[in-house]
């Protein structure tokens, strides 16, 4: 039998259940145990959490649970939710509230309109990369190539895995220092259909490979170390800082990847890098100090340079 009130005191750790029953749900128009109550009770919390568009979230959380669409949801507010899915509600926002990215907590996100799986292992694949794709785009208007890519710091795939479905007779290698986001990113070739062309190594950049490739790939980690405890507490606390620290001055990883590109690029080969924010004219450098050309840059939405173009 379900003890009295455990509608109410659905997320609350511990408080005692008068004081629980009296603080929450205040203000919520539908009746407890209801999609409407969960997704009010939950929005108040996330708000508390200072988690923006609290609502919308705690909507993908709660449609994440009943295995619907989140908008589904809005349909009917009165509908009653199970006690067992309640609680894995409750306990997915109280992860939120301790600020984990909602994609860990989905276990996906969508990047170039294709899901990837993601895990803590992996930086959550951003918007802002989609802009790789639409540099490698502009270099290769032939779909039809039979590119050979190399994505040094796959993390989920989701760059190489972009480029592979964009070029049908295009194929290519991931390599990732962490073998856990290698094993994902090699799932995800297998979830999207790619695995036939596409292939996936643990490894320290390039150091492993004796071959040359007509695209180099690379979204590295750049991010000046002393800033990272800055950044946002979603990304500070919870994405791998093996993905986001880039060393003293952010630009380690480009020195390493910039030094291997001429014996990896084939002939007439390009590599396309993320910046950060502000990075272009010394990555920029890098590349030319290693003897190679910088034939263009594409910014992201906001304006900002995010895609180096570099040719062998
Ligand atoms: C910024 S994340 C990019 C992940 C993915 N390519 C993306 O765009 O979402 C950088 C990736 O580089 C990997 N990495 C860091 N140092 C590395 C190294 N020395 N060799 C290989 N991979 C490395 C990290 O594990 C991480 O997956």
């Amino acid at each position: 039998m379900k003890p009295p009130g455990w509608r109410r005191r659905w997320i609350e750790p511990g408080p005692p259940p008068a004081r629980a029953a009296r603080v929450s749900g205040e203000g919520c128009a539908e009746p407890a145990g209801t999609v409407g109550f969960l997704l009010c009770r939950g929005g108040q919390l996330l708000r508390a959490a200072a988690i923006e568009g609290p609502r919308l979230e705690a909507r993908l959380l709660l449609g994440h649970v009943l295995g619907c669409r989140s908008e589904d949801l809005l349909r009917d507010p009165r509908a009653a939710v199970a006690l067992d899915q309640a609680r894995r509600f409750a306990a997915l926002v109280q992860r939120r509230v301790r600020h984990e990215p909602v994609a860990y907590l989905l276990g996906e996100q969508e990047f170039w309109s294709l899901r990837f799986a993601v895990s803590p292992a992996t930086l959550i694949p951003r918007a802002d990369s989609e802009t790789l794709v639409e540099a490698v785009l502009e270099a290769w208007p032939d779909r039809a190539a039979p590119l050979r890519v190399l994505d040094l710091g796959t993390g989920t795939g989701c760059l190489l895995l972009a480029v592979l479905a964009e070029y049908p007779n295009a194929s290519g290698l991931g390599l990732d220092r962490s073998a856990a986001a290698a094993a994902l990113a090699a799932g995800n070739a297998r979830a999207l259909g790619l695995a036939g062309r596409a292939h996936f190594l643990a490894a320290d950049w390039a150091a492993p490979l004796n071959a040359r490739f007509d695209l180099v790939l690379s979204n590295p980690p750049y991010i000046e170390a002393a800033a990272i405890p800055g950044l946002m507490p979603d990304v500070a606390l919870h994405e791998p800082a093996s993905a986001l620290d880039g060393g003293a001055d952010g630009l380690d990883a480009y020195r390493a990847i910039i030094a291997d590109l001429p014996r990896l690029l084939a002939p007439g080969g390009r590599a396309v890098l993320e910046l950060g924010a502000g990075q272009a004219a010394a990555v920029s450098g890098l590349a030319r100090a290693a003897g190679l050309g910088v034939p263009g840059c594409r910014a992201d939405l906001a304006g900002i340079p995010r895609a180096l173009v570099v040719s062998a």
